[in-house]
């Protein structure tokens, strides 16, 4: 499967006022929404440690300048090496919640569509959940273009961290 980082690039949806050299911007902004239409992000902070034992966030939001539809995402971790999805949904359309299907008997969802959010929490983290958390998406407004962004969960030991 192919992986593309959703949060290389940081833009805005463009505004009208903006608007300088009216033929020549819109061709450029026409390019941007073709390469940028939709985008998931993980965040600032792309990484995160937690001790053994605890519940943590895996947070992941999309933004899209086009609008959503049928708006497909899933989760995955990768388990040595290979990807094993943990929920997958539909959302589709704005604001309508997504009917989640969860394949990991530990994680939540707990992301809504008003807000953009596609979270998961992780419970009762084991040293064996350390590792890469893909969030992914597809619109289909965009073809089949792909997107994704990786948050990465470090497990420490609740006692050593505690000394
Ligand atoms: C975390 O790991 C330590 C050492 O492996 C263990 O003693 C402790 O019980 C674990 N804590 C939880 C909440 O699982
Ligand atoms: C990871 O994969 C390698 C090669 O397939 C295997 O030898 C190893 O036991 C695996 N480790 C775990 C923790 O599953
Ligand atoms: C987490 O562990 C606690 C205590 O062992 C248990 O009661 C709870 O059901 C677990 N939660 C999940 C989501 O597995
Ligand atoms: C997403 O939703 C979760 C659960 O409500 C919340 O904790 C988190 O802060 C939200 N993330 C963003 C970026 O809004
Ligand atoms: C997007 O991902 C799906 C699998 O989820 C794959 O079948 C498809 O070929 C990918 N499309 C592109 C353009 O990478």
């Amino acid at each position: 499967m192919e992986l593309q980082q959703g949060r290389s690039i940081l833009h805005r949806c463009a505004r009208s006022g903006d608007v300088v050299h009216a033929g020549l911007v819109v061709t450029l902004l026409i390019g941007v929404w073709y390469a940028q239409a939709l985008e998931v992000n993980t965040g600032k902070v792309h990484f995160v440690e937690v001790m053994n034992g605890s519940s943590v966030l895996l947070p992941c939001t999309y933004s899209s300048c086009i609008g959503i539809k049928n708006l497909y995402f899933n989760w995955q971790f990768k388990d040595n090496g290979t990807m094993v999805k943990l929920c997958e949904a539909t959302i589709p359309a704005e604001g309508v919640e997504p009917n989640v299907k969860i394949y990991h008997e530990r994680v939540e969802f707990v992301g809504s569509s008003k807000h953009s959010n596609i979270s998961i929490l992780l419970h009762n983290v084991t040293f064996e959940d350390q590792g890469e958390y893909i969030c992914f998406a597809r619109n289909p407004k965009e073809k089949e273009r792909n997107h994704s962004a990786i948050f990465t969960l470090y497990v420490v030991d609740e006692l050593k961290s505690a000394l």
